[in-house]
């Protein structure tokens, strides 16, 4: 879908209040979804993410002969048809807006005896995919693509055997794809980061009883067993949290509890960069749900300073730069983002669009090709331009919190594809965003 069609308009807030839960994790909702299609018996899902992308992924498996139900919002059950049991879904699978949805799916479609075509929306056919394509094919994949690697895919499944893989990048989607695909193959699959990356294939793939190894920055399984249903009760996405957690450290008055954030730390690297900002933020109730660290986090107003951002927290936190560049922007002093050259190639180019967001609302931003160079102030009223992309358009909410007069947000509808509910959420808390 295109973020076109609806605009926002966020104004000074008095501070945020009371307490939010907000919806259940992207990335562990796409695998529980994949994970469950292609095991032996049912698997519920709780806490399931109601957003397009996660939708798309459920629909691709529907299309594909899974038997899934939704008993009522945030729950699936899912009716797994075993490893082999998928179906031509004779049509194209839409993935839509999500990167994750097609580059997992294409692993795990290398494995099909079918082939299938995956197309996504206007900003996921923009999205690099060579880096998925080139390690599958030497796994024995046939996948053609547009000229440079685009989308839409083509994936012809065919005998697949497990290599040992170096990944140029760190990328949880793209050692997804390749641990998926090596259910399929002969022999081992081997996967190697550059960085430790998010482990939730690794985890969920040993909670469905595959054998598998996995480390720091590391992950290796054989092909050819099988999986078991589980149930999964997904936690609530760090991801969306990032959202509030900067929003209530930026508002003045304000102190907010978030409930049940997943807390795996692949994916907190925000937090660490935000307490060293000098964020005011509390964990309370740290306990396990279903093997993912899980707390509620409590928020309170504070002074943010301006930092040099380490290199080493990048990958756990490459969702985040975006509301992170909002509170650099409102830090005293210098922040600076180095080693984040995937930004340019998210849903938008994030480097791009997120300076050039916070230079119209007055902020002082040079852009590097892989970072940014952030002088902290105050941030004026505008029209901001998030590009259709769903983190971008929520964190120019969050600057209108905080900006002298409102700041204006056009083509917000793509927040839903991982935040369906932001505004009114939002506006419970004390935002004031309106349509
Ligand atoms: C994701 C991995 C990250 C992240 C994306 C979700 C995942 O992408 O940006 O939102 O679920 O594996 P990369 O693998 O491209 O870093």
């Amino acid at each position: 879908m295109s973020g076109g069609n609806l605009r926002w308009t966020s104004a000074a807030s008095a501070g945020l209040r009371g307490e939010v839960r907000v919806p259940g994790d992207k990335s562990i909702s796409h695998r529980s979804i994949m994970l469950a299609a292609i095991a032996e018996g049912t698997s519920r899902i709780t806490g399931f993410l109601e957003g397009e992308d996660t939708r798309a992924t459920a629909r691709a498996f529907a299309q594909m002969g899974v038997r899934i139900e939704a008993p009522r919002d945030n729950e699936r059950i899912v009716h797994g048809v075993g490893l082999h049991g998928l179906k031509d879904p004779a049509t194209t699978i839409d993935c839509g807006n999500a990167g994750t949805g097609m580059r997992l799916l294409t692993g795990l479609l290398a494995g099909q005896e079918f082939g299938t075509t995956l197309v996504g929306d206007a900003s996921l056919s923009k999205r690099p995919m060579r880096r998925v394509i080139d390690p599958l094919s030497k796994m024995g994949a046939r996948i053609d693509s547009q000229a440079g690697g685009l989308p839409p895919l083509h994936v012809r499944g065919g005998a697949l055997h497990g290599i040992s893989y170096e990944l140029p990048v760190a990328s949880a989607q793209v050692k997804s794809a390749l641990l998926l695909a090596g259910l399929y193959a002969q022999g081992e699959t081997h996967v190697i980061e550059p960085h430790p990356t998010r482990d939730y294939t690794e985890r969920m793939l040993s909670a469905f009883g595959w054998p598998i190894e996995f480390g720091e920055g590391w992950a290796k399984l054989n092909g050819k067993h099988a999986l078991r249903a589980v149930d999964i009760d997904v936690p609530a996405d760090f991801s969306s949290a990032a959202f509030f957690i900067v929003a209530a450290s930026v508002i003045p008055n304000s102190e907010l509890m978030i409930k049940d954030v997943g807390m795996n730390p692949r994916r907190i690297g925000l937090l660490h960069v935000l307490r060293a900002m000098g964020a005011d933020v509390r964990e309370a109730n740290a306990r396990e749900v279903g093997g993912e660290r899980v707390s509620d986090l409590i928020v309170r107003s504070a002074l943010l300073k301006g930092i040099d951002v380490p290199v080493v927290h990048v990958p756990d936190m490459i969702d985040e730069f975006p509301i992170l560049f909002v509170a650099a922007a409102l830090a005293k002093g210098t922040t600076r983002v180095t080693g984040a050259a995937e930004l340019r190639v998210k849903e938008s180019d994030r480097i791009a669009v997120m300076a050039a967001g916070l230079r119209a609302l007055g902020a002082s931003i040079e852009e590097t090709s892989d970072g940014a160079i952030i002088h902290g102030g105050k941030l004026s009223g505008g029209i901001v331009d998030s590009a259709g992309d769903h983190r971008c358009a929520m964190s120019f909410a969050v600057a209108g919190a905080v900006a002298s007069s409102p700041v204006t947000i056009p083509d917000c509808a793509n927040v839903a594809t991982s935040f369906p509910g932001f505004s009114e959420l939002a506006n419970d808390a004390g935002l004031r965003l309106s349509a």
